[in-house]
């Protein structure tokens, strides 16, 4: 789950773009830091250390580092710590070769030994070193490095994005891709390759998603792009050449910017208003939104795959096509195979992840396609491996999110599954043309509940946030425990507080145990369930400090002793509920986060995009 970044430039330096495309690249890991880079007459410079970007820069002054050549690394480690000598780029025996990577390589024991055994000195602990040597052993049988490169590729098993300097060619950066992301951009000044689109955005936003299995080579004028071809014999892997697929984005370098916000989570906690009105905007008349609503209608059976918060927003997808009538199965993409038997040619899967990237959801589809299931891909980022790899791919419009948290993305996906399931309701027949038309105004109004909710959540936040610590419940029935989930994600990601979610009807058949006096309990009351007022008063005799969150309008007989907190009314319709309750739960985890000095756009131990198993 690292993050890769090469860029080649006609002239000028490329370390400002290395430093600025390492720190949109942050989120994929920050235990350590390195650079490369080439100058055709003061040759190679290597800096590397562990730590975060702002105590690299800090420390080493790269000023004095320059060429129009260079690679970057953000690790997030996988072979061995964190240290100096495991930071990325690594290189081989002599020096010339110097690549970064993301990805594990599976058979990188094996791989070691031979290395050893044929004479090469492994310094650090990384697989990402072996990919150098085994290029160097390539190398030495008299390739080009081209076929150096295609012959090591071969003999890789696992996954891999990589970016490549090699002395003799200073001119250019090789790069590889086989089941972590890697693009291409296409810019005036020269081309670039990273892990993610906002690295690239001050090259260019001309953008070349690569598929795996092809590699190649960029300079500042030109990019090649092949593909392995299967046979051949020992000296000479065969390849093809690719043409270019280049593709115009719209993400801008200012929204991967954090933009006078101390914390990208804030910022993108702000921006929510924005993204569900885009993502509204940008698929209420899409054909195929439609399309993918008569597919679920008409599917034997559904499966909801995703993973972490892009789960959560499938629960709410399934809680929608449960009213209209179609049944569905919400499965965490990790376990997808508990579902193996079930799922034939007439499934259809609706894989939701925002980066589209996710190793879990991506294993989970690949594998029900085999099967013969039809992918409904439901992605924030154009050209990633489930767009790709999804039979129809649909859109959220939330731009580019950083903060490792999911919260703009996650209503945005809220927004969209609103629509789907009220197309795929249509189609069933389950919902009149005027009836969808109905839910689809109501819909309409999220965008204002969103900004509502943020705004009032936040003093509300500020005041909850030194109730965060230790241990404590959030509960929910029906849609809302729904809600309890992601509200609970949030708090224990950013804010590092044992938050569990339960239904609340579940909660008397064991949790309740935990409850003492001054135990912090947390309702989220929607529309489906005023029964939740029982289970409070339930957890309030046990000396919990129960907080019922609801919507404003939402008319509860709450008993004594309850406090309420009133968030946004939506007009008793339940598709409006998570706009007006999840915002503040965001809010919560980031001020208690901010309140105990931990920085919430890096939380501990995670990364943004999960590409390992
Ligand atoms: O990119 P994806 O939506 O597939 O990511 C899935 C999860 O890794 C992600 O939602 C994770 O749970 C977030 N850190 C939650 O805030």
């Amino acid at each position: 789950m690292c993050g890769i970044i090469g860029v080649t430039l006609d002239d000028g330096s490329v370390v400002p773009l290395l430093i600025e495309g390492l720190r949109r690249l942050e989120y994929r890991g920050y235990d350590s830091v390195g650079l490369a880079v080439l100058d055709g007459e003061k040759g190679l410079s290597i800096v590397k250390a562990a730590g975060d970007i702002d105590s690299f820069t800090r420390r080493f002054n790269l000023a004095r580092l320059r060429g129009p050549v260079g690679i970057g690394h953000t690790r997030w480690a996988t072979h061995g710590p964190p240290n100096d000598v495991n930071a990325h780029p690594h290189s081989d025996c002599t020096g010339s070769i110097v690549l970064v990577h993301n990805g594990v390589i599976r058979n990188y024991a094996s791989l070691g030994e031979y290395l050893r055994r044929r004479g090469h000195r492994v310094k650090s602990e990384t697989d990402t070193e072996l990919v150098a040597h085994l290029i160097e052993e390539e190398l030495s049988k008299g390739k080009s490095f081209i076929d150096a490169l295609a012959g090591a590729l071969s003999r890789l098993d696992g996954s891999y994005a990589l970016a490549i300097l090699y002395r003799g060619e200073p001119d250019r950066i090789y790069f590889a891709k086989m089941r972590s992301p890697l693009l291409l951009a296409v810019g005036d000044r020269g081309n670039a390759v990273a892990s993610d689109i906002t690295a690239l955005l001050e090259v260019s936003r001309r953008i070349i998603p690569l598929e795996d299995g092809e590699f190649g080579y960029i300079t500042p004028r030109s990019i090649a792009i092949y593909r392995l071809l299967p046979g051949g014999g020992h000296r000479q892997v065969p390849r093809e050449e690719v043409e270019a697929r280049v593709k115009h984005v719209e993400w801008t370098p200012e929204a991967a910017s954090r933009g006078g916000y101390p914390h990208f989570m804030i910022k993108e906690i702000y921006e929510q208003p924005q993204a569900v009105m885009e993502t509204y905007n940008g698929n209420i008349d899409d054909p195929r939104v439609a399309e993918a609503g008569l597919m679920i209608a008409g599917a034997g059976l559904t499966l909801i795959v995703a993973a972490g918060t892009s789960y959560h927003a499938g629960l709410v997808l399934s809680y929608h096509l449960a009213r209209y009538g179609i049944p569905s199965i919400p499965v965490v993409a990790s376990e997808f195979k508990q579902y193996k038997g079930i799922a034939g040619e007439d499934t259809v899967v609706v894989a939701v992840s925002q980066s589209g990237e996710t190793y879990d959801t991506l294993e989970a589809v690949r594998s029900f396609k085999e099967q013969g299931a039809r992918v409904v891909g439901v992605t924030n980022v154009l050209g990633s491996a489930l767009d790709r790899e999804s039979s129809l791919s649909l859109y959220t419009r939330a731009g580019p999110e950083i903060g490792v948290a999911a919260t703009k993305t996650y209503l945005a996906q809220v927004t969209l599954l609103s629509i789907l399931a009220v197309r795929a309701g249509q189609a069933r027949g389950a919902l009149g043309e005027g009836e969808a038309r109905g839910t689809l105004e109501v819909l309409a109004r999220a965008p204002d509940v969103t900004a509502r909710a943020v705004s009032s959540g936040e003093p509300a936040a500020r005041g909850h946030a030194s109730r965060v610590e230790g241990s404590m419940y959030i509960l929910g029935r029906g849609l809302g425990a729904h809600l309890a989930l992601e509200a609970a994600l949030k708090v224990k990601e950013i804010a590092y507080a044992h938050a569990e979610a339960y239904p609340a009807g579940e909660s008397k058949h064991g949790p309740i145990a935990l409850v003492e006096d001054g135990f912090p309990v947390y309702i989220v009351a929607t529309g489906d369930s005023p029964e939740v007022t029982g289970n409070a008063v339930e957890m309030k005799a046990r000396g919990a400090r129960v907080t019922l969150v609801k919507p404003a309008d939402l008319e509860l007989d709450v008993p004594a002793g309850i406090s309420v907190l009133n968030t946004p009314p939506v007009g008793g319709r339940s598709v409006l509920e998570p706009f007006s309750l999840i915002p503040f739960f965001q809010l919560l985890s980031y001020y208690a986060a901010v309140a105990r000095g931990y920085n919430p756009d890096k939380p501990r131990n995670l990364a943004k995009t999960v590409t390992v198993e």
